[in-house]
């Protein structure tokens, strides 16, 4: 019965051995692991009980033999494992993660730079007292033109310096028209944010202290400080007894807040409709006089538009590119940059 033991013995080491060494893969190694080796249901422990069949005489060199056998399996099982393991972690199975790869990035959103700057802004002139206000993109000439004194043969209203839109233009507009109008009246893509001062003004008495943040619209050809959409900080304050001294005083807290304590502010000369005096608002920084804006004392027309008494109250407006604001922070040189969806760009902020 030797014979037949020893031979089982021989068969069993080559077979464990060629599975071991065909193993591609650490699951495929472990199969075979429990296959020959496996503790309970082992080929080996099965070879194993073949050994109480030989001879007594026999007994001394077929158990010699067996733990012979059963060191080579061992010795096979483990350099197909170092095999396997140097062939890279995922084979090896072992560690089915790696974890020294790099992770699979998390795509958070974020918000875009022009959102960013606005909300900042939000927070400056919230912690001076002005509330943000809101008003539509599109208006009606009241609102963007007349109300602010900006009369029929003012070049600011030329049909080409403005998106009328088409349905009014036809006389077809009234679904559109705000509710307040009778009739068909023409409507534009509001070219300014001033148009918030006067719906403010409308519905509540003074004092006011507003900002409105938002789109306006011009057909200007698009290059690097030019688009056809961009946003406008438009301010207003209105009281019994507001300066141009406190006007100043403001934009230039404001251009502190938001540029930092190394900004100088310049008022020159200017005009606009809506305001007596006007003022052209430019901020140093960086070396370079920039101009964010336009500025003035609401002039009595406007006041007398919305109904209220040039005697009694008065009031600072000022008008400030928000593109600008943020270029200029950012050292953006191109506008265009904001509206090209552009991931690259986009993530920097
Ligand atoms: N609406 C002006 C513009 O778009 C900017 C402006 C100037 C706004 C003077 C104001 C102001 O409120 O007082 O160019």
């Amino acid at each position: 019965m030797a014979a037949q033991f020893l031979a089982d013995l021989d068969a069993l080491l080559a077979e464990a051995s060629a599975a071991f060494s065909a193993a591609a893969d650490g699951e495929a190694l472990e199969a075979a692991r429990i296959e020959f080796l496996g503790a309970a249901k082992g080929r080996l422990k099965a070879v194993q009980k073949g050994l109480g069949t030989v001879a007594k005489e026999d007994k001394p060199a077929a158990g010699k033999r067996l733990n012979e056998v059963k060191e080579a399996i061992e010795t096979a099982f483990t350099s197909a494992k170092d095999r396997l393991e140097s062939a890279g972690p995922a084979a090896a199975g072992g560690a089915r993660f790696d974890l020294t790869l790099p992770g699979r990035p998390l795509r958070v959103g974020r918000l875009h730079p022009i959102s960013q700057t606005i909300d900042e802004l939000k927070d400056i002139m919230g912690r001076l007292g002005f509330t943000p206000a809101e008003g539509p993109e599109i208006e009606d000439e009241r609102h963007n033109f007349e109300a602010l004194n900006i009369p029929l043969e003012h070049p600011a209203r030329d049909p080409l310096d403005n998106f009328y839109l088409a349905v009014a233009a036809a006389g077809a507009g009234t679904a559109t028209a705000p509710p307040h109008q009778e009739h068909a009246a023409p409507l534009l893509l509001r070219s300014q944010t001033s148009t918030v001062q006067i719906r403010v003004m409308e519905r509540q008495p003074p004092p006011v202290r507003i900002i409105s943040l938002g789109r306006v619209y011009r057909p200007d050809a698009a290059d690097a400080t030019h688009y056809p959409m961009f946003h406008q900080m438009e301010g207003l304050l209105i009281d019994r007894h507001a300066t141009l001294a406190d006007l100043k005083s403001v934009l230039r807290m404001f251009a502190t807040g938001y540029l930092g304590s190394d900004v100088h502010v310049r008022f020159r000369p200017s005009f606009f409709p809506f305001t007596e005096p006007s003022v052209e608002c430019d901020y140093y920084w960086n070396d370079r006089w920039i101009e964010f804006g336009g500025a003035g004392m609401v002039d009595p027309n406007v006041l007398q538009a919305v109904g209220y008494d040039p005697e009694e109250v008065s009031g600072f407006a000022f008008g400030l590119g928000v593109e600008r604001l943020c270029m200029r922070r950012h050292g953006i040189t191109d506008i265009r940059e904001f509206y090209k969806n552009d991931v690259r760009f986009l993530q920097q902020f």
